[in-house]
């Protein structure tokens, strides 16, 4: 079985994420460590479409521990997610001699690797990600950057918040997800937050800024999870309302980039080396996963059709903790 496949292909696909270059890294040096040739394919699946691939060497994976971003570049590929696209995919991946994909991205990524295997091309995937979205694992490469890089942002804004006494009330990404905003919210104690998973009221929001004011606060932090949005008019509402100047920043791409945290660059080396693990043993279309702080390995099918729960927890810290 191990000698089965001699030659693996890699792409990074979806929104980028902080981290990927380092599961590349760990892909290409652990594939050349076991005398197995590995090919880059640029621009995800598109690439593979469009025959756009490279053998890559150590060298080509130097360097790229410490960087942001993706060096094999990603994209969102429509013309894939068709059966002829898909069949054109797997055709072109064989006729380059790759024996086996592994796929670095998200549940979109996933989904077409999933369609990859069921046309008979093994898969790996390897969970790439800032929103932790993917229900089969605990922790998606890129979410502690990504964190981190909004909690500065935030932290900042908190400074000419108290300077001015204002409210700022801050979109954070994680598409329909609140992970990213919930764990921002507790770690830069924002007063109010947002959330695609908990029901609110704007007016209660309104009540209990209202009620802090009375004791004595002067600056507020609202943190708007992308799937609520809206934060133009949250923050109008507020200002009308409260008559606290209120002020929207939608932090945006900044929380995509960034040079990888020490997590994430860990993380990102065990998972990669996984992948590759896993393809020498024989096993394919399976997705690599962080359970309970292990690095594991799950049925791609099967991974596919986890729902994580969300952490009700952290919104308990987020609303004891403030005010
Ligand atoms: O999945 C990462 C992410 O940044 C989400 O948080 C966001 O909703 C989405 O990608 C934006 O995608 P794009 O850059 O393709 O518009």
């Amino acid at each position: 079985m191990v000698n089965e496949i001699k030659t693996i292909g890699v792409l990074t696909s979806g929104g980028d994420a902080p981290g990927m270059n380092a599961a590349l890294r760990a892909v290409v040096r652990t594939g050349l460590h076991y005398g197995k040739k590995v090919i880059g394919i640029y621009n995800g699946y598109k690439g593979l479409l469009e025959n756009d691939m490279k053998e890559l060497t150590y060298r080509d994976v130097s360097g790229i521990i410490n960087r942001g971003g993706t060096v094999l570049k990603t994209a969102r590929c429509k013309e894939f997610l068709t059966p002829a696209g898909v069949q054109k995919a797997a055709d072109n991946a064989r006729a380059a001699g790759i024996d086996a994909l592994v796929v670095l991205g998200g549940d979109g990524s996933f989904r077409g690797a999933l369609a990859l295997s069921q046309h008979g091309f093994p898969v790996v995937g390897i969970p790439c990600t800032i929103d932790n979205d993917i229900g089969c694992s605990d922790y998606t490469i890129g979410f502690d950057t990504a964190l981190n890089t909004a909690c500065d942002a935030i932290d900042k804004i908190r400074d000419t918040c108290s300077s001015h006494d204002r409210c700022s009330v801050v979109e954070v990404m994680g598409r329909n997800a609140g992970y990213l905003a919930i764990n921002v919210a507790v770690a830069t104690g924002a007063e109010v937050c947002l959330l695609p998973e908990k029901k609110f009221d704007l007016t209660d929001i309104m009540d209990k800024i209202k009620e802090t004011t009375e004791k004595g606060k002067t600056h507020f932090i609202v943190v708007v999870a992308e799937g609520i949005g809206g934060i133009e008019f949250i923050a109008k509402t507020i200002e009308k309302q409260t008559g606290i100047a209120t002020r929207p920043s939608n932090l945006g791409y900044i929380q995509r980039g960034g040079s990888p945290t020490v997590k994430d660059r860990v993380v990102a080396s065990k998972m990669g080396l996984k992948a590759v693990s896993l393809l020498l043993e024989g096993k394919t279309n399976r997705v690599v996963i962080y359970k309970d702080t292990n690095i594991v390995d799950l049925d791609i099918v099967e991974a596919l059709s986890l729902q994580k729960d969300f952490d009700n927890e952290l919104v308990d810290v987020a609303e004891i903790l403030t005010y």
